[in-house]
């Protein structure tokens, strides 16, 4: 049996950090009201130069370092991104270029915050079928572009960053199992026009407590679904590493777990809300200060627009 592994991990996020009490200026907002709603106290905001492919060529840059291989092994690139640069060359083909890297098959993943755990299962898909030995998976994001900075019901939450996996084969898991789910009949809860057609300025819309009250119920089942299937309990999860879009929601799927917080990783105080770069940010941040160590069992999760979720169980 062929299974998938992660060798290496990286990120990057921009310079500029934006605070709640920068926020509060703009908008009808106070810190006390964030941070006690989501948890969130600042976010980083890509500058004007920064690009989707370049923060996560710059975040598989890291991850290729902490692997310590050749680029020239890689032969798949997976880029999960709701905000491309370009709606072609796909992301995945500008960060192919950006590394130097030779004609693998290269293509983007669009499912919202739910894209990294997608653009996860595809590549340990790849590897599983053999089609793939050594596979880059990314989430990078610049949400700052489609939010609209006068809606506060969205502008106080998403943010800018890119995290990225190196898989490698291997003869024992690695990635145990994934579990995806979509349900497009939520299409008119979160979403962003295209900006092709004309009728509505591209800026991302949410309903945000109906979002929510769906998320904390989907991801409850899910995570329990990822157990069940392999035959786990929760007390053999190591980390859990939700997407980071709302404290609140992190704690009731914690609660469901019956996990501590402490055996939680939580960015989104800092982070504020990526999308797709939330998780693979919030699991390179806690393997490189430490508490994410070899041989542990860790538990993804993302929830978003679509909806679309996921999951994935590892063993790291
Ligand atoms: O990653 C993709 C998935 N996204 C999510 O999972 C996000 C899910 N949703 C959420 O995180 C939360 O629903 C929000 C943080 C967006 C909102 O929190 P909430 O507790 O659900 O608030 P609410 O929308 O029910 O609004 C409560 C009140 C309202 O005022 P009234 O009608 O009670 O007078 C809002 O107008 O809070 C008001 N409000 C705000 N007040 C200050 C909404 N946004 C703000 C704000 N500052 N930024």
């Amino acid at each position: 049996m062929k299974y998938s592994q992660i060798v290496g991990t990286g990120s990057y996020l921009p310079s500029r950090i934006l605070t709640n009490n920068e926020l509060a200026q703009s908008v009808d907002t106070t810190d006390e009201w964030i941070v006690e709603r989501t948890g969130i106290h600042q976010r980083h905001i890509a500058s004007n130069t920064d690009t989707v492919a370049g923060m996560a060529a710059a975040a598989a840059k890291q991850a290729i370092a902490a692997a310590g291989i050749d680029v020239n092994k890689i032969d798949l690139i997976v880029v999960a991104t709701s905000t491309p640069d370009k709606f072609f060359p796909s992301t995945a083909c500008l960060v192919q270029e950006q590394l130097g890297i030779n004609e693998c098959p290269a293509f983007d993943v669009g499912a919202a915050c739910a894209g990294f755990n997608y653009a996860l299962s595809v590549a340990d898909n790849f590897i599983r079928g053999g089609m793939s030995k050594c596979a880059l998976v990314i989430g990078s994001e610049i949400m700052s572009r489609i939010i609209d900075w006068n809606d506060r019901g969205t502008c106080i939450l998403f943010a800018d960053g890119a995290g990225a996996v190196l898989l490698e084969v291997a003869s024992q898991p690695g990635i145990f199992s994934t579990h995806l789910h979509a349900a497009g009949q939520y299409k008119d809860l979160l979403y962003t026009p295209s900006g092709l057609h004309a009728a509505e300025p591209a800026y991302m819309k949410m309903k945000g407590s109906e979002v929510f009250k769906v998320a904390v119920t989907k991801l409850s089942l899910l995570v329990s679904e990822a157990l069940d299937a392999n035959k786990m309990s929760n007390s053999e999860i190591d980390w859990f590493i939700p997407h980071q879009a709302n404290l609140r929601i992190i704690q009731a799927t914690a609660k469901h777990l019956n996990l501590p917080m402490e055996q939680v990783v939580v960015t989104v105080g800092e982070h504020g809300n990526t999308s797709a770069a939330s998780v693979p940010l919030a699991l390179d941040q806690a393997i490189r200060d430490g508490r994410i160590k070899r041989g542990q069992v860790l538990l993804l999760e993302s929830f978003g627009g679509g909806f679309a979720w996921g999951a994935s169980l590892i063993r790291y």
